[in-house]
């Protein structure tokens, strides 16, 4: 669009363009002041608009601000030299120029955010190996052992170090093998037949699987396991949780609490046996008193005796299990007892059985009943003799050992110093189940008449007893070694008890009174028939109250003679304890059955009182009669 415009700034034409641009029609802008539309025009002058492209603000008739471009020329030629201005509007540029520059701020905030987007897309990308490596140390650290295994080819397809340290493989071995490598020979069976029915997606916890480790020790173990995707193929993730030592454990409790019942059982069939052993004795011993003079009746009756020995030796050997025989303690030297055994067992041996002893000097002494502890070894070399049925060689080793608290856990016992007799043998050796029974009373591989099975339950027996343990270690086809643990004796706490006087003395006693207290009617009775047969005049008592009641009445007695263990509250120790208050230098006899060491070491120490075990025949009490009163007399 042109205007023209003279000197004085006022219009003389206008372009169409013009017109419409500005509103105003031709004969409207004529005569107007150009400053009217291009308000800075005088201001910034002439030279200003005379430059090129100069932008100006152009005012419409309404007063709408709108840029234009300027320039400014002269037309030559015309009357008074009047300006022409070509105008060019800006608005549409202008818009253009806006939005080219918004695009280019959208297309700058793009970037931005595209850069910001790659920064954290490489931030978790970073995460995410980060992760991965966080994982996998978790994985690797695990203190449990864990692995990964192909369930298409059961090949281990990761490790993690618990498991190379409990199974004892390098990670290149462990990757190498299968699943089925770690089980024992026997169950890969069982493998199979669980990966076949294991649902192959579901979480998976199974018990009591054995595994083997490199240097073929089975281990017991729980497996939990879960499906998982490795590398595009199903796996799965186990985790194995070694149970071995709690189940060992759990194994130990529970044999103990069986021991402990069969124990109680044992025992007390053992002292009801025993009663009736005792009447059989006493009367079978009458029967051959009447029947002195008649044969057939004294071989009968001999016949009786023998078996009712052989009776007692059961009896014995059950309260032996059971815990409750009376034993006698003495300071031992095991060196010395073994050794003087060594004729006693080469005659129990037969000629291609060797018996090799090694003890050695320094041996630490201990504290038992010295006939208890020869009747154990006795039994523990039959034992491998019978297991060597083609002859070898038994070792009979002596060791001292220091127990710590953890073994001693293991062993059920204090922990301490301790003397351990190895019984050692190349025999058949015991398998894992029967080794779950020898311990237990009547418990034998061996035909009927060859062995009651009582055997080692005596030795066990007598060593918990005894305040030890016994231990057995065995395997099919190569051997067995029985230890026998027993406490060690400290010498400066004790001297060594004197040994009990010979047996042997001739009796000629006058006729005394004894105060006898019994509670079976049976065994009083027979018992007061054997006293008076021995010369002695018996008052007998049923319990202890009736006792001490028959005591005042006699004032005085020659001689006690009591059960251990008696009814209505007072026990054959009480009415002793209350009849030597008076009485100090009375011979005192007690009768058990049933001892629970019911008696104190000093009065087993004590000479005028004996302890008699029952059964017993006619003249262990009469033996014990003389040797009581003997030290009696000693003593007054
Ligand atoms: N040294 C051993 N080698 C192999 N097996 C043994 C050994 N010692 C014990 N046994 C096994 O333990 C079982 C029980 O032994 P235990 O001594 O208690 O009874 P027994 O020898 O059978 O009979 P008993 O000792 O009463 O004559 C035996 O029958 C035998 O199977
Ligand atoms: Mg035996």
């Amino acid at each position: 669009m042109l205007l023209l415009f003279d000197r004085n700034g006022l219009i003389l034409a206008a372009s169409g363009g013009a017109e419409a641009f500005f509103d105003y029609s031709a004969d409207e802008l004529i005569g107007k002041e150009i400053e009217t539309l291009l308000p800075e025009f005088r201001r910034r002058g002439h030279s200003e608009a005379a430059k090129s492209h100069a932008e100006f603000t152009a005012i419409s008739r309404h007063g709408t601000a709108i840029p234009v471009e300027v320039r400014l020329g002269i037309l030559d030629g015309a009357s008074g030299d009047p300006f022409l201005v070509t105008i060019t509007d800006l608005s549409a540029r202008k818009e253009l120029e806006i939005s080219l520059k918004h695009s280019r701020l959208e297309m700058e905030r793009l970037r931005d955010m595209l850069a910001e987007k790659s920064v954290k897309l490489g931030h978790s990308e970073e995460n995410l190996r980060n992760n991965r490596e966080k994982f996998r140390y978790l994985f690797e650290r695990n203190p449990l052992p864990m692995w990964l295994y192909s369930q298409e080819t059961l090949r281990f397809l990761e490790v993690n170090e618990a498991a190379l340290n409990r199974y004892g493989y390098t990670r290149e071995e462990f990757l190498s093998m299968t699943l089925q490598d770690i089980r024992p020979e026997g169950e890969v069976e069982r493998l199979r037949k669980n990966l076949g029915s294991v649902d192959r997606d579901s979480y998976q916890r199974s018990r009591n699987w054995r595994h083997r480790t490199k240097d073929g020790k089975l281990i017991e173990v729980d497996i939990f396991s879960h499906a998982v995707v490795y590398e595009g193929a199903p796996a799965r993730m186990v985790v194995a949780l070694d149970v071995t030592e709690r189940n060992t454990t759990e194994a130990q409790l529970r044999r103990s609490q069986k021991m402990d019942a069969i124990g109680q059982l044992t025992g007390g069939i053992a002292h009801d046996f025993n009663n009736l052993l005792m009447i059989i004795l006493g009367n079978l011993e009458g029967i051959a008193d009447e029947a002195a003079d008649n044969h057939r009746i004294r071989e009968m009756v001999d016949d009786a005796l023998s078996s009712v020995a052989r009776g007692a030796g059961l009896t014995r050997r059950m309260l032996a299990y059971a815990r409750q025989q009376s034993l006698e303690a003495r300071i031992v030297d095991l060196r010395s007892q073994v050794s003087e055994m060594a004729d006693l067992l080469a005659r129990s041996l037969g000629e291609d059985i060797r018996v090799e002893q090694r003890l050695p000097d320094d041996l630490w002494k201990t504290r038992v009943d010295p006939s208890q502890l020869e009747s154990a070894i006795l039994n523990l070399v039959v034992n491998a003799r019978d297991a060597m049925p083609h002859g070898g060689t038994i070792v009979i080793s002596g060791r001292n050992h220091t127990m710590d608290a953890t073994e001693a856990l293991v062993h059920e016992l204090p922990a301490g110093d301790y003397i351990v007799l190895d019984v050692k043998d190349t025999g058949t050796g015991i398998s894992r189940e029967d080794l779950e029974h020898v311990l237990e009373p009547f418990f034998t591989t061996k035909p009927v008449n060859k062995g009651t099975g009582l055997g080692l339950s005596m030795v066990y027996g007598f060593a918990k007893q005894s305040g030890g343990q016994l231990g057995i270690t065995s395997e099919l086809g190569s051997g067995t070694v029985v230890s026998l643990y027993l406490p060690r004796f400290h010498e400066q706490t004790e001297t060594t008890a004197a040994e009990p006087p010979a047996s042997g003395l001739v009796h000629s006693g006058p006729r005394k009174t004894v105060l006898l207290v019994e509670d079976d009617s049976s065994i009083r009775k027979m018992l007061e028939r054997q006293l008076n047969h021995l010369g002695y005049e018996a008052f007998a008592a049923e319990d202890g109250p009736s006792a001490m009641a028959l005591y005042e009445r006699l004032g005085e007695i020659d001689m006690l003679i009591s059960d251990v263990v008696l009814p209505n509250g007072m026990s054959g120790v009480e009415i002793g304890a209350q009849i030597t208050a008076k009485q100090p230098a009375i011979p005192v006899i007690y009768m058990s059955g049933y001892t629970r060491n019911e008696l104190n070491q000093s009065a087993l120490n004590d000479e005028k009182i004996f302890l008699l075990q029952k059964p017993f025949r006619r003249e262990d009490l009469t033996r014990a009669i003389q040797l009581v009163t003997s030290s009696a007399t000693k003593q007054a």
